[in-house]
């Protein structure tokens, strides 16, 4: 049953808290009604000591909206579509869009996906991942689990709880390359599951996957009914060799895959809202129906730029080098200091142990030298003791980086 809060009750939504709609139930709670959810979030992680220092003065290092610019034939395209008068925009993505999505995918996996069955334009892949549990999860069934890898990207959790699922992370470690293996969980933990995200490559440690594991991950996905979720978002963000998809590995079949894409990355397109869903056509057609009711569609001009983004690869391309070439500064600092970085094959991230074991006291210290870095518990438990470092900075600013790093520590001024 689905109350007018939109979020079906569970355990961790217990209904509409008493008030004016539901008098039955007495008063006197806060003035206005607050779903517990809410309440029971942990708050991003904050720095405390960026408020007493200059901002301006410290390289960001820390947050993962890189400056690039948008390419400038997507811009172009944007502008191109702002029509005199306003009309609602398509809620599953116009058909110029998803045929640019699924020719995309032909292109980059060398997978025929149908564009009206496969494939649903999304505004960005968080909002994607915030809601897909709504169209999943029966939060009074046997199966309200949802599994996803920590440290790892929060949302999985968030729209679980909102979902009225239960959020169910299992810890990645450094010795199985931060993989989730499904066939390492108990049978037990696998049937009260509904959904299992993967996130390759993944945030926050850049590790990447290979085609074995990923069918490994699908083999047992099918074997106890459950979906499996691929957020790709950082696709496009590889080094060495191409990020592999889930789509590479389901030889034409589909079913119980979805794979999450975005545009935020692989063009820099952050603040345009735009990504897509890709899988399974039952699912797709039970999202088609929950989406015309969320309101999430990204506006008209920005599907039309979103579609000549998709069309073009030498961006991507372009784009890659530019992380490649901050990648190589800090990485060969990093190696000639005896740091360990592990993970960091892709995505813009380079994941470092910290010295000294103390996450929060490396990047205090490090903020304090002029340069901000994310904490790795910040991403939850398993990241404690490491750090994300984020190819956000130009070049040359990442050279200034691993100056005023060297420095800090020849003086003495950084834990070891
Ligand atoms: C793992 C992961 N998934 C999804 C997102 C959301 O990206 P967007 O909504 O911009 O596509 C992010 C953003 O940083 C992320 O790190």
């Amino acid at each position: 049953m689905i109350d007018e809060t939109g979020i079906p009750p569970g355990p961790t939504n217990p209904g509409i808290p008493p008030g004016p709609t539901n008098p039955g139930i007495p008063s006197g709670g806060p003035a206005v009604p607050t779903n517990p959810v809410l309440e029971e979030l942990p708050s991003y992680f904050t720095q405390p000591l960026t408020d007493a220092l200059d901002r301006e003065a410290l390289i960001d290092l820390s947050i993962g909206d890189p400056h690039e610019p948008t390419p400038p034939a997507v811009r172009r395209a944007l502008i191109d579509a702002v029509t005199p008068s306003s009309s609602y925009p398509s809620a599953v993505g116009q058909p110029e869009l998803r045929e640019a999505i699924a020719d995309w995918v032909g292109r980059r996996h060398g997978v025929e996906v149908d564009p009206d069955r496969h494939v649903l334009a999304s505004a960005g892949s968080k909002e994607a991942i915030f809601h897909l549990p709504l169209a999943v999860i029966d939060a009074t069934g046997s199966r309200p689990g949802v599994l996803w890898g920590q440290p790892g990207y929060p949302v999985y959790d968030r729209g679980t709880r909102f979902a009225g699922g239960v959020s169910d992370p299992v810890t990645l470690r450094p010795d199985q390359g931060w993989r989730l293996d499904l066939a390492d969980l108990p049978a037990e933990r696998l049937a009260r599951t509904s959904i299992a995200w993967l996130n390759y490559p993944h945030n926050p440690t850049g590790a990447t996957t290979d085609r074995a594991h990923l069918r490994r991950q699908l083999e047992v996905a099918r074997e106890h009914r459950l979906l499996l979720a691929s957020d790709e978002c950082y696709q496009e963000i590889w080094f060495d060799e191409p990020a592999p998809s889930i789509l590479e590995v389901c030889d034409g079949d589909l079913t119980g895959v979805i794979a999450i894409v975005s545009l935020s990355k692989r063009s820099g397109m952050t603040g345009y809202r735009s990504g897509a869903m890709i899988g399974d056509p039952t699912l797709i057609a039970r999202l088609r129906r929950l989406r015309t009711t969320t309101g999430t569609a990204s506006p008209s001009f920005v599907q039309a730029a979103a579609a000549a983004a998709w069309c073009d690869q030498d961006h991507v391309d372009e784009r890659r080098a530019i992380f490649a070439a901050k990648r190589q500064v800090l990485l060969s600092f990093l190696t000639q200091q005896g740091f360990e970085v592990s993970g960091s094959e892709a995505t813009f991230y380079l994941w470092v142990r910290a010295p000294g074991g103390d996450d929060a006291a490396y990047a205090e210290a490090l903020m304090r030298a002029g340069l901000l870095v994310t904490p790795g518990r910040s991403f939850g438990v398993g990241g404690e003791g490491w750090l994300r470092l984020a190819l956000v900075p130009t070049v040359e600013e990442c050279h200034l980086a691993v100056q005023r790093w060297a420095a800090a520590i020849a003086e003495g001024r950084l834990p070891t």
